[in-house]
């Protein structure tokens, strides 16, 4: 119970600082002393935080760890545990209740925590149907429900949380549609729907979502084509959209977001070519991975120029042609894989950007395999990064003998170049000490290699080694 003197001083901080609280205790400065008490101790708000909450742990059936021993009577709830309170108000303003295995139902009371800004319910056992009654929770920042078993669909009413940055409803059990009325969250940064089991197609309405930078929607059932509309959204920085099934071409709009550093969206059905100028309009892009889709035509020259890329991954597609890009100016690639294209006319130059790669010093796997590369392996693959840990050529049609360079490669674990025309002694590679992949299976090389030399250990390449 308060005094009247630390009633006027908390009336103070909340004229200055929450505006919300002001006309309700102006009502009360006009009120008696005697009534005051009696008027506090019904105050909406607070208590109705506290049965909010004690709703919640009543639909908690198993707490292994004790979460919510602390949650009772004798102790306020504001200092009940994951609870936090706002300073001057006692209301809840956020809720923590991750990463305690807790099993049970979320509790439609959980809309009545009118003040709630944050809640995270990360990392329990959580089922059922997120509560409609979220949606009352204007002034919800963040809500993260990831890694629990959340059923059932997303509420539309989630729409009414118009204050939300952050929604993570990733690693979940919900099905459904993403409703077109989320469109309307103009805070929303990012979006997180991950490894659900979410269909139908991406609503136009996402790219009303003024403030997005982040879109993870990877693992789901989504269907139909990208919207046009995503286009708008100039802050987008992360896309992932992998492991889905849109079809269609990728929206010429979405090259133009020259935020975006993370673009990833294999294993779909999507086709097209690459606009050739996409290094340039993607400045900032890191990740690049749209592998496990058809797309046709030529890899972009211009991605010589998207000088931040770290990873860039076309495995499994349709692209044909030489490879004209100029690794040079990507100092900080780590990892290239062009595996299953067309990529290679058979001709003796088709490596020749492997030179321009030895620039990349931090590169650690390179897939090359299943191409239609041609000519020798150029010396200069001795050249590369001593961080190379993977180097895969199978399946081209390399020709000539191996370079006795390739010993520089001291850290590769894994070498494949099985299925081309090598030919001459398989000698040098007894010299890479930490070996454990090797297959040179289907060439011409001058010891008989049994096909079977899929897993090479340690033990068995030096053998090898004594009697070639
Ligand atoms: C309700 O608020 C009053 C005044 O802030 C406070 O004295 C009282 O302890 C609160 N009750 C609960 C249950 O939080
Ligand atoms: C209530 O919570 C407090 C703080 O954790 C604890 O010390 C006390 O034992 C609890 N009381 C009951 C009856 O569980
Ligand atoms: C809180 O929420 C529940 C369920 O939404 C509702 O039945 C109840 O009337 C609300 N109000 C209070 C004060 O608990
Ligand atoms: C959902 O939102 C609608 C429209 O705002 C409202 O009428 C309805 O009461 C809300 N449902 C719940 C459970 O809060
Ligand atoms: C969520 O679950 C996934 C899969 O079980 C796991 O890989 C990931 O680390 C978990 N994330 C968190 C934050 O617990
Ligand atoms: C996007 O927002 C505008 C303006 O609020 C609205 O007119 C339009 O219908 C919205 N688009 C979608 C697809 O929801
Ligand atoms: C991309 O941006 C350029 C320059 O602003 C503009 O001319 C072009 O029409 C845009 N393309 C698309 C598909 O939005
Ligand atoms: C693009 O990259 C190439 C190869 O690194 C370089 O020669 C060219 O100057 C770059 N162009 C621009 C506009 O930076
Ligand atoms: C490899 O690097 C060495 C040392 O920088 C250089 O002398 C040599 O010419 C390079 N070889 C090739 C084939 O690029
Ligand atoms: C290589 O090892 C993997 C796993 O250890 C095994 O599944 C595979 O059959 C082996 N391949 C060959 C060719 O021995």
């Amino acid at each position: 119970m308060l005094s009247s003197l630390q009633f006027k001083t908390s009336l103070q901080f909340s004229v200055l600082f929450i505006p919300f609280l002001v006309p309700f205790f102006i009502i009360l400065l006009h009120t008696p002393n005697s009534t005051l008490a009696s008027l506090i101790t019904t105050l909406p708000g607070n208590d109705t935080d506290r049965l909010a909450l004690l709703a919640i742990k009543s639909q908690i059936t198993h707490d292994p760890l004790g979460f919510f021993s602390s949650w009772n009577d004798s102790v306020h709830f504001c200092n009940w545990k994951g609870v936090t309170c706002g300073h001057l108000h006692q209301r809840v303003i956020t809720l923590n209740l991750s990463n305690y295995n807790l099993v049970g139902s979320l509790s439609p009371h959980m809309g009545n925590l009118s003040f709630l800004r944050g809640i995270n319910l990360q990392q329990n056992y959580f089922h059922g149907e997120i509560p409609p009654e979220v949606g009352r929770l204007y002034r919800l920042m963040y809500l993260n429900f990831s890694n629990n078993s959340f059923s059932g669909e997303i509420p539309v009413n989630l729409s009414g949380c118009s204050s939300l940055i952050m929604i993570r409803l990733g690693f979940n059990n919900l099905i459904g549609k993403i409703p077109s009325q989320l469109g309307s969250l103009q805070k929303l940064e990012r979006f997180q729907l991950h490894y659900n089991h979410l269909r139908g197609q991406l609503p136009d309405s996402l790219g009303n979502l003024s403030s997005i930078r982040s879109f993870s929607m990877s693992v789901n059932g989504f269907e139909g084509t990208i919207p046009e509309s995503l286009g708008r959204l100039k802050t987008l920085n992360f896309l992932g959209f992998g492991l889905n099934q849109l079809s269609g071409t990728i929206p010429h709009s979405l090259f133009n977001l020259s935020f975006i550093s993370v673009f990833t969206l294999p294993f779909n059905q999507l086709h097209g070519n690459l606009p050739s100028n996409l290094g340039f309009t993607l400045p900032n892009l890191q990740v690049f991975n749209i592998g496990h889709n058809r797309f046709t035509g030529p890899l972009p020259q211009s991605l010589s120029n998207a000088s931040n890329l770290l990873e860039l991954d076309i495995n499994s597609s349709n692209f044909t042609g030489k490879v004209k890009i100029d690794f040079g100016g990507l100092p900080s690639l780590w990892s290239l894989v062009l595996a299953a294209n067309q990529l290679g006319n058979g001709e003796a130059d088709d490596l020749s950007f492997l030179d321009s790669l030895t620039k990349c010093r931090d590169l650690r796997l390179l897939d090359l395999s299943e191409n239609g590369f041609g000519g020798k392996l150029p010396h200069s693959i001795g050249n590369l990064s001593t961080q190379l840990v993977q180097l895969r050529l199978g399946g081209n049609q390399l020709s000539g003998s191996i370079p006795i360079e390739i010993e520089n490669l001291v850290n590769l674990t894994e070498l494949t170049m099985s299925k081309n025309n090598l030919s001459g002694s398989i000698h040098v590679i007894g010299n890479l000490p930490m070996l454990r992949r090797l297959d040179l299976s289907e060439n011409a090389f001058s010891v008989h290699i049994p096909s079977s030399i899929g897993n090479i250990t340690q033990f068995m390449l030096y053998t090898l080694k004594r009697t070639t």
